[in-house]
């Protein structure tokens, strides 16, 4: 008969149940002894080959190593089960205490800052800050500011034309009458090319004396180069009341210029051509005897742009102009390409 030692046994299983470290390894050591194939079962089953006395003793002994088996199995697992709560607390700790993760506050665009600014030295001219619409009609944009469909000032304005979403009544059911087809031409839409269609929209709504500015967006269908945009930033200005003259114009915008520019700054007018406005000029600025930058159109208000917005020309008279924020805000910084402004770099953004 084979010798079986259960004291050796015991002390073995004990070795293997104390070295493990995971809770898998611990449960293979079990089966090895007491799974269906386990060495203590295997003692279980080969019993009945024993006589009685034998088999008797050696039962006893196995059933006593088997629940000690059991016992330190348990008793292991408690205390992986144990471990791994702590490390997993462990990994969860907050410290209070560390130093916090700075967040990066953004800051406003050089455009915003610059457009702030000049809203706020108008303002204080007793100027008010209007808005208009991005999108805008032909008749708007064109036709109430003087210049016709097919007028070649219109030349002046290469223009983003959107498509009409609005239907061209069918013919074949209904035969639209003129003053329909005139009224769906001029609602022909476009990207606005210069804040003035809001000169006519305001004075619309809006009885002189009045004194406002138009900051805005405008686009332009043409090539870029670094002082060409297809979008770009207007500051529009409008000033009507009884007998109002370029000499206030010239005062109100060096005022405004030497407020923006903190120093003294040459401005240069010179005769221009637009079509709402008569005379018109064009303004130049340059700081420190350095390049003659144009920045402005100007001109005092045309008749027919009262008349579009149902004033009658003979009782008013005002100025309007027109200026580029961003070649303010180039002048300002010595920023020599306008592209920077809309090309979200950050080592030009974080500048300001
Ligand atoms: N709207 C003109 C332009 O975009 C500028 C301008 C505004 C000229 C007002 C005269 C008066 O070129």
């Amino acid at each position: 008969m084979v010798k079986i030692d259960l004291k050796n046994l015991k002390v073995e299983a004990r070795k293997e149940i104390k070295k493990t470290d995971n809770l898998k390894d611990l449960d293979e050591i079990f089966k090895k002894y007491l799974g269906k194939k386990g060495e203590i079962t295997r003692i279980f089953n080969s019993l009945k080959k024993l006589s009685p006395k034998e088999r008797k003793k050696l039962g006893e002994g196995a059933n006593l190593v088997k629940r000690e088996v059991e016992e330190m199995t348990k008793e292991r697992a408690k205390e992986l089960q144990e471990e791994l709560r702590k490390q997993k607390i462990e990994k969860e700790k907050i410290d209070v205490t560390r130093p916090g993760k700075k967040l990066e506050i953004g800051h406003l665009h050089p455009l915003t800052l610059v457009q702030r600014e000049v809203e706020e030295i108008f303002q204080s001219m007793g100027f008010s800050v209007i808005i208009g619409p991005e999108i805008e009609t032909e008749w708007y944009n064109f036709d109430a500011l003087n210049i016709p469909k097919d007028h070649p000032a219109r030349d002046m304005w290469d223009t983003f034309w959107l498509r009409n979403n609005q239907k061209i009544p069918n013919p074949k059911s209904q035969i639209p009458n003129k003053s329909q087809i005139l009224n769906f031409k001029s609602q022909k839409l476009l990207l606005r090319t210069h804040t003035s269609p809001v000169q006519v929209r305001y004075m619309e709504k809006h009885q002189p004396p009045l004194r406002i500015i138009v900051p805005g967006r405008c686009f332009r269908h043409e090539a870029t180069d670094a002082s060409h945009e297809i979008q770009f930033y207007q500051l529009e200005g409008l000033v009507v009341d009884k007998d109002i003259s370029a000499a206030n114009f010239k005062a109100i915008i060096e005022e405004f210029l030497k407020r923006f520019f903190k120093t003294d700054i040459e401005i240069r007018l010179r005769p221009s051509f637009f079509p709402f406005t008569e005379p018109s000029f064009e303004i130049d600025i340059r700081r420190k005897k350095g390049k003659w930058v144009e920045t402005m159109g100007a001109g005092m208000v045309h008749p027919k742009v009262f008349e579009a917005a149902g004033l009658n020309p003979k009782n008013w008279q005002g100025f309007a102009f027109g200026a580029g924020l961003d070649r303010l805000a180039m002048l300002k910084y010595k920023i020599n390409d306008i592209r920077l402004f809309y090309q979200g770099d950050l080592r030009f953004l974080k500048q300001f």
